[in-house]
């Protein structure tokens, strides 16, 4: 899919890089988006740059005036932040809806704003928070809003020499109340259908200041202006909620697409802004979250300091060291499969939609079809020819084997290396955290009830 591949460890080194490869080259953090776009043929490359490798760029920090987000934060970093549940909780409840557990742990917010869909679901509390963007360059660095950064479907201000280089949102000294709601087709793994955030302000219970925005009803997520000057001054009665919420239909064009027409987002958008605003009425921002403590699928957060790739990819397999001359072209599982000869994980789609490929990389359960081969370099990974210790089956491969849980067996090797990280993450998860952990993992011959029934086994939940 590409033929050259860096992954340069400072700043500076890929700003050089940008700016003698920019008219070609591809910037790549997670690479759940560059993986999918060049498996069909979208915005075709030769060169990536891969920058995951920069660990200067993966923090949240905060001061009195802004929480920052380093460029390689990633969506399962914001569930974990206790900042930024202080202070951009509708952010936190939309990284939350993003995907599933294994690509929440590689993407990573900048990513989500810079692939620029107007149905990205980190946009709209981001927009509706003020963010601004740090943008860098051989030349230095410039500050732009976010509300000036989108020029339409999928198109930025981003220069081909910049990077992104942090998100700062300014931090407020009145208590304000937030909300990230949207609509999929499915619970997981769904593009928004529409998507929408609150963030009111205002003491008393009396609105000062309103910021609503709203995804998939415009060439950009946008603002929604009549709403929220009708807002402003006034208490969030049942009869306000439902005036507002129909003023929202003067602040947007939606259009009929593959998921909805543009009829049914104008009444579902009605209809879900209405409860949304009733919802803050009575809301504390502290019981907002659908789940308080979300399912991650990592155990080892801490990047560890590596070597940097010099064209072999040199790794450890299952506790094996292992290294590789020709695979920096390849994806993480064409890697497994190809050169290492370990064909348990399965390629079902090729674009992190089934979780059959899901394999372990530095503690972290990941799609590894859409893992560059060169992100496993002076890392640990472990496949499901590993699971099992010393000869034995983990107790969830006995469990499947118990409850008869395996039918045609295509997804299982998936099912159970997310399924065995919830269980390394959290001894006794409940079986909303099961659901969750295995919200990213296909069955074609739909045999959940006994996969689940595997788990709850060996977790504890089902006696
Ligand atoms: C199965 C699946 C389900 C998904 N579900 C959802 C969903 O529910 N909601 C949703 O909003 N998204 C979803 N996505 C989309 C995707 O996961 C997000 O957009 C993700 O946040 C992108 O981040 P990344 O780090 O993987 O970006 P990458 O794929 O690495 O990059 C994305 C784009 O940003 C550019 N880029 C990345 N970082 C920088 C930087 N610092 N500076 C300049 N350019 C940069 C890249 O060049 C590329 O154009 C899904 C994707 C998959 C595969
Ligand atoms: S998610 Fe990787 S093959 Fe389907
Ligand atoms: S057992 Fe056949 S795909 Fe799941």
């Amino acid at each position: 899919m590409w033929q050259t591949y860096f992954q340069p460890t400072t700043l500076p080194e890929t700003l050089a890089l940008l700016q003698s490869h920019s008219s070609q080259a591809r910037l790549l953090a997670g690479g759940t988006d560059v993986l999918v776009e060049l498996q069909r043929g979208v915005k075709p490359t030769n060169t990536l740059i891969d920058i995951s490798a920069l660990h200067e760029l993966r923090y949240i920090q905060e001061d009195t005036h802004y929480l920052t987000l380093g460029a390689l934060t990633t969506h399962n970093d914001i569930l974990s932040s206790a900042a930024c549940h202080r202070h951009a909780l509708a952010l936190v409840q939309a990284c939350q809806e993003v995907g599933a557990p294994q690509i929440r742990a590689r993407a990573t917010v900048a990513g989500n704003l810079l692939t620029a869909s107007p149905a990205n679901d980190t946009i709209p509390p981001l927009l509706a928070l003020d963010a601004e963007l740090v943008l860098s360059s051989p030349t230095g660095h410039r500050l732009i809003l976010l509300t000036q950064f989108y020029q339409g479907v999928r198109r930025t201000q981003l220069r081909s020499d910049e990077l992104l280089r942090e998100i700062r949102i300014p931090i407020l000294p009145q208590p304000r109340r937030s909300l990230f709601l949207k609509l999929g087709l499915r619970k997981a793994q769904a593009i928004s259908v529409i998507n929408l955030a609150l963030v009111l302000t205002g003491q008393h219970e009396q609105i000062s200041d309103a910021r609503i925005t709203l995804g998939c009803v415009a060439p950009t997520v946008v603002h929604a202006p009549t709403v929220e000057d009708f807002l402003i001054g006034k208490k969030l009665t049942p009869a306000v909620c439902k005036e507002a919420a129909h003023l929202v239909l003067r602040d947007c064009s939606p259009i009929n697409d593959v998921r909805a027409s543009a009829s049914y987002r104008q009444q579902t958008l009605v209809n879900l802004l209405a409860y949304g605003l009733e919802r803050l009425s009575s809301d504390t921002p502290e019981n907002t979250l659908n789940d308080p403590r979300p399912v991650l699928l990592e155990t080892n957060h801490a990047p560890q300091p590596r070597s940097p790739f010099r064209g072999t990819i040199e790794t450890t397999i299952n506790s094996q060291p292992a290294h590789f001359e020709e695979a920096a072209q390849k994806t993480l599982l064409n890697l497994l499969r190809e050169d290492a000869g370990l064909t348990g994980s399965k390629e079902g789609c090729a674009e992190g939609e089934c979780g059959a490929c899901t394999v372990w990389l530095d503690g972290q359960a990941v799609m590894s079809c859409l893992v560059p081969a060169v992100q496993a370099h002076q890392a640990s990974i472990t496949t499901i020819e590993g699971l099992g210790k010393d000869g034995h089956l983990h107790p969830l491969q006995q469990a499947f084997i118990d409850c008869a849980a395996v039918q045609c067996g295509f997804c299982i090797p998936g099912m159970l290396m997310a399924g065995a990280k919830l269980l390394d993450e959290i001894e006794q998860p409940t079986q909303a955290q099961m659901r969750n952990a295995l919200s990213g993992n296909i069955c074609r011959c739909t045999g959940y009830r006994k996969i689940l029934d595997a788990l709850e086994l060996v977790g504890g939940t089902k006696k």
